[in-house]
């Protein structure tokens, strides 16, 4: 797969494990994604790799990220983790690796992290590399060390809760490609009675003007289900075009209510 072929959808797959993981990658495939979201924290790799293997989908037709884990930031287990990683999955390569959190469980430099992370991609081990949860400070400075246009990736939390336009106005200046995970906040702005308001007038779910919403933004997202009709309405509003007026409504919602906030997140964009 090709920068241009970053599926606009993909599944998520924090917290599911074991079947619910499998099955929900299963369904997800036979639904149409074609995009994978997993992660070496999550465990699930083994899950993930047999629900893609039992697909029977060629490896071309898939985009699987993975990311690499704070312990794994030094350079002896960089690669051997990422080796790792892909034993699980059942694959040669991923499209995507990312490094999770900038913040690495024993303090190794920016620069040892991301040389090991460009080596993974020299070795063919992933086809484009990225981060995620980096901040405005810590893009500028994997900018200055990663060769011009390589950094391909920024993984972030953006829902309608939490619009992060800062830093994504970076990433679209740099020409960084942003991910927003937890679309949903985790279930939160379903219930929101302004987007409820706007899918009753589409005649469909919350969650489908919400993956229309960040679409419209130019972002990829990656909301996770365990059920197939809400894995299949997720795709389906690909489908749905919001007007401009309905995204600025949607945008106003915007009051920094964020969800991924671990004692080792950096300090944020505000
Ligand atoms: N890079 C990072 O640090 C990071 C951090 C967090 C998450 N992520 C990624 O982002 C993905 C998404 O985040 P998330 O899974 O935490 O939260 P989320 O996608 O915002 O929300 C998932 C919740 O929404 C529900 N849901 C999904 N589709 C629905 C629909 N159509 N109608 C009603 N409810 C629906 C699901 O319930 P049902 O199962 O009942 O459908 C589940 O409870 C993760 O799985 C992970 O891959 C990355």
């Amino acid at each position: 797969m090709t920068e241009s072929t970053m599926p606009k959808l993909g599944i998520g797959t924090y917290r599911l494990k074991e079947d619910v993981g499998y099955q929900s990658v299963r369904m997800a495939l036979e639904e149409g994604y074609r995009h994978i979201d997993t992660a070496q924290i999550y465990e699930n790799e083994v899950v993930v790799g047999r629900a893609i293997k039992d697909s029977g989908l060629e490896r071309d037709a898939l985009f699987v990220t993975t990311k690499v884990w704070r312990d794994k930031l030094n350079k002896t287990d960089f690669i051997p983790s990422v080796k790792e990683s892909l034993k699980k999955l059942q694959l040669d390569y991923v499209d995507l690796l990312l490094i999770h959190w900038p913040s690495p469980a024993n303090g190794e430099s920016m620069s040892e992290y991301l040389s090991a992370l460009l080596a993974a991609k020299e070795q063919g081990l992933t086809k484009e590399i990225g981060v995620s949860n980096f901040t405005i400070a810590h893009l500028k400075e994997a900018l200055s060390l990663l060769p011009e246009g390589s950094l391909f990736n920024n993984q972030i939390e953006v829902h309608p809760y939490l619009t992060n336009e800062t830093l994504r106005a970076f990433c679209a200046e740099n020409g960084i490609h942003v991910t927003g995970y937890m679309p949903f906040a985790v279930g939160k702005v379903l219930k929101d009675e302004t987007i409820l308001d706007i899918a009753e007038q589409h005649n469909v779910s919350a969650a489908e003007v919400v993956v229309a919403w960040e679409v419209a933004h130019g972002l990829v997202t990656i909301p996770s289900s365990t059920k197939r009709e809400n894995i299949a309405a997720n795709l389906k509003a690909l489908e749905l075009k919001l007007s401009a007026e309905e995204i600025k409504r949607i945008d106003s919602l915007n009051c920094g209510d964020r969800q991924a906030t671990p004692d080792f997140a950096p300090e944020w964009d505000q």
